[in-house]
């Protein structure tokens, strides 16, 4: 007897989708730092919110830890990473105090929020931060000001809420990661409530989120499905959920692997939408196309909407273990 036929299934693949230059950078970091120095090497927080990404890197001698007084004091001489979102300058402040040897993976695009946040600063204004409570960018973002110097916004309502002491010297800034959409609307009520806040001088929200939300935009209408592979921490992977589903996607999911493909929801679908995270390793994506193969019979469409090119060299200290790369 004939085995019984698998449903057709197209995927819509989206592109750009997965690692940006920041995270592409940061794990670099790691790896050329194992490389050169040797295990252990320590990383201050997940270097990238992605499981699969730390586990690899513990597997060669990475040693992920919160706070810098868990490095043993006779491991002082191993370098300790920070991550991609950016740390408050207390963390190098700390890290020189305990003699350490760091090495910042903060993403070039997370710095840039770091000095027009600063610039508002020193031009006299009140910073309003755009962003995500506790997210670590945020904490990173808020640590380069003295206390006192920023008021985080959330929302719309807290733009409504916020009474700040002189609404005629305000300047804002964004977390790198937000939806542009509900950012968009949030600094529209900012400017309308204090129409002489200042802008920073360039985009805070970064050029992968942008691409990343458009090209989920393009094509989510009509997707049975949208799922998106990233992790619950990860702010970028939650937005493109967000996005697919206000496109038009009948449901969307943030999956990890692909052992958490929701397959209830999956019956009767003729269309799905994928994408990934900038935090999220094409491995994965092509996991979760292989086990779909295992019940559909799938034709893979991409949906490109945007080249990217963007590339972040490491710092100079790994240069030279970078040029002699396998
Ligand atoms: Fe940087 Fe944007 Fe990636 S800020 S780490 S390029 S998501």
């Amino acid at each position: 007897t004939q085995p019984p036929s698998k449903p057709p299934l197209t995927i819509r693949l989206c592109e750009p989708r997965g690692f940006c230059a920041g995270v592409d950078r940061a794990i670099q970091i790691v790896v050329l730092a194992l490389k050169k120095y040797g295990a252990p090497v320590y990383v201050r927080h997940e270097i990238v919110h992605n499981r699969y990404v730390v586990e690899g890197l513990q597997t060669l001698g990475a040693v992920f830890i919160e706070e810098l007084s868990e490095i043993p004091p006779e491991h002082r001489e191993c370098p300790v990473v920070f991550s991609a979102h950016g740390v408050p300058k207390s963390v190098p402040a700390d890290a020189r105090a305990r003699e350490l040897f760091f090495l910042d993976a903060t993403c070039p695009l997370v710095s840039k929020v770091h000095k027009q946040a600063m610039r508002h600063q020193r031009l006299g204004r009140h910073v309003v931060l755009v962003g995500h409570a506790g997210h670590p960018e945020v904490i990173g973002t808020m640590g380069q000001l003295p206390d006192g110097a920023a008021t985080l916004i959330e929302t719309e309502a807290d733009v409504a809420a916020f009474s700040p002491e002189d609404s005629e010297a305000l300047g804002f800034v964004t977390q790198t990661t937000l939806s542009v959409d509900d950012t968009a609307g949030i600094i529209r009520a900012l400017k309308a409530r204090f129409p002489a806040i200042q802008a920073p001088a360039a985009e805070s929200i970064c050029y992968a989120t942008t691409n990343r939300q458009d090209a989920v935009k393009e094509t989510a209408a009509g997707a049975d499905l949208f799922l998106v592979v990233g992790a619950p921490n990860s702010s970028n992977s939650r937005r493109l959920v967000e996005v697919a589903e206000r496109a038009g996607a009948r449901r969307s999911h943030l999956v990890q692997r692909a052992a958490d493909i929701p397959w209830d929801d999956t019956r009767g679908i003729s269309v799905l939408g994928l994408s990934a995270g900038a935090s999220a390793p094409e491995i994965i994506v092509n996991e979760i196309i292989e086990a779909f193969r295992g019940r559909f019979d799938v034709t893979v469409e991409l949906a490109v909407t945007a080249t990217e090119t963007e590339e972040f060299p490491v710092m100079r200290t790994l240069r030279d273990v970078a040029l002699t790369r396998a």
